[in-house]
């Protein structure tokens, strides 16, 4: 009997995946499956977390059977996922009693002012290192408190529980109501608006402030620990449950950015930039948050800011689905390529407000700079360099709020197969892009993690050394070029303001 694999369950704003990985951090088998995006009404976004769970379910089962694996093979289970997701359940049934609210969605966008009253959006960004706004998981489960019959009541009953995917899933995967474990991650809880940096716990005094009953928060554990076994009922049983981090912080680990000052960006649905500040927690002054990178077991955690952009690789779904200018992701690189430059339009995707550096829930998406001569080429590579705008803008605030620039940019993610996307970006930033061999970052930094809580890895080191650069983009555009594109960008996302009232 060998145990030579780990297994990680990426559940994803679009879909779920479980990927199977070798001890030399290699793919060697994947499951996938899309989930509905829910869209109720303007600028809500949903999802059926009873879904969800049935496809981690199938997707698992998928993986396995892909290498003729059982769950002999494998030595343990990491868990990676979309947070801010907001997912309340009835811990007796495993019933949600509601779809999950997305980390898109912006209803809560007046409790957010409410609670911003005059002491203003940054009320609780000493403690827990986030500005109040729509995103983050805390107005959302006060918004299901509050609008879901009977809700809060059974809440205050104890009879509800809290969780964002990773605690949805880990809870199903041990047991359900039949005794799984009701846990997350430092990394995870960082993006509730509930827990305190420093001591890691959550912060009673702000979650009274919203409503929150304690008793239906899950108990905040390291990344990297063992939390249970798969129930018997599963495929995988008895398999150690053994990392949880949040996608892009799983990213960042799977990128092994180990070091302060290391950083990536990852270009998924939306397009997160990570840079570690090692054990010191970093108070942004330029609109980027401060959150847990990472830490393992006991050890010290391991502090970030990030640049969160809402809007990335979904924009390009947006015009395949909503619009119907193209018929696949991958025909709008074709039709960007068939112009030399943007013709002069931009696209500033606010669709869910404006994240870092902005964080402007009032903003909403515009097209500007439209003329006779635009046409669908035009419009696609906006939207594609939308992107690299978008990324510039973070990258200028981490330098601004970092002792030392960054002089090279890490990437992963779906979008960083668009040679043409990332010589943009290179160009925009003026450093080097480079894309790793393993571009399966996020689901890789899980099964890091568990595999190091279970002694599959044995330190950072051996996980640095499965790391390797595959492809590099150098800057090559005129600095007076890079300014004058810079200038006009800004001029865009200034014509989203003040569009909500
Ligand atoms: O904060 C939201 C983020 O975790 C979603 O990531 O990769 O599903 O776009 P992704």
């Amino acid at each position: 009997m060998s145990t030579g694999y780990i297994i990680a369950i990426d559940q994803g704003t679009t879909s779920s995946r479980a990927i199977v990985f070798d001890h030399a951090g290699t793919i060697v088998s994947t499951g996938q499956m899309e989930h509905a995006q829910i869209f109720p009404q303007a600028g809500w976004v949903e999802h059926d977390a009873s879904e969800i769970w049935n496809n981690v379910r199938e997707v698992i089962a998928i993986a396995l059977a892909g290498g003729n694996f059982t769950r002999h093979d494998i030595a343990a289970v990491g868990i990676t996922n979309q947070r801010e997701t907001t997912v309340v359940w009835d811990k007796n049934t495993g019933k949600p009693v509601c779809n999950a609210i997305v980390w898109q969605d912006t209803r809560t966008q007046e409790i957010v002012k409410e609670l911003a009253g005059d002491h203003g959006l940054d009320r609780y960004k000493q403690r827990v290192g986030l500005p109040l706004a729509p995103y983050f998981s805390g107005t959302k489960i006060k918004w299901i408190l509050d609008n879901v019959k009977g809700a809060r009541e059974r809440a205050e009953a104890g009879e509800l529980f809290f969780g964002n995917m990773d605690s949805w899933v880990t809870w199903n995967l041990t047991g359900g109501p039949a005794g799984g474990v009701h846990v997350t991650d430092v990394t995870n809880a960082s993006r509730t608006m509930f827990m305190d940096l420093e001591t890691l716990d959550w912060d009673e005094s702000i979650l009274a402030d919203f409503g929150v009953p304690v008793s239906m928060m899950p108990a905040i554990k390291s990344s990297s620990e063992t939390y249970g076994h798969v129930h018997s009922s599963q495929l995988l049983r008895e398999v150690p449950v053994a990392g949880i981090l949040g996608d892009q912080q799983a990213a960042t680990f799977g990128q092994a950015a180990f070091g302060a000052g290391d950083a990536k960006n990852t270009y998924g649905t939306g397009c997160f930039l990570i840079f570690n500040t090692g054990n010191e927690i970093v108070r942004s002054s330029n609109g980027l948050l401060s959150t847990v990178g990472y830490k393992l077991g006991d050890a010290r955690p391991v502090y970030a800011l990030e640049g969160s952009i809402a809007v990335a690789g979904s924009l390009i779904q947006w015009l395949r689905d909503n619009i119907g200018m193209i018929s696949s992701a991958a025909e709008v690189e074709t039709l960007a390529a068939g112009v030399k430059d943007n013709g002069g339009v931009y696209i500033v995707p606010a669709f869910s407000g404006l994240f870092a550096p902005y964080w402007r829930s009032d903003a909403r998406g515009a097209i500007v700079g439209l003329t006779r001569f635009a046409n669908k080429s035009h419009i696609a590579r906006a939207a594609l360099e939308a992107t690299a705008f978008q990324t510039r803008e973070v990258l200028d605030a981490v330098n601004a709020d970092a002792d030392v620039p960054l002089t090279e940019l890490k990437v992963d993610g779906g979008m960083v197969a668009n040679d043409a996307l990332m010589q943009f970006q290179a160009d925009l930033l003026g450093v080097p892009v480079i894309r790793p061999e393993v571009t399966e970052t996020t689901a890789l930094g899980a099964a890091y993690a568990a595999g190091l809580a279970v002694g599959f890895w044995k330190d950072l080191g051996e996980l640095e050394s499965n790391w390797s650069e595959d492809k590099r983009w150098e800057p090559a555009m005129e600095q007076a070029e890079r300014d004058r594109q810079m200038r006009l960008w800004k001029k865009a996302v200034t014509r989203t303001f003040d569009w909500v009232d």
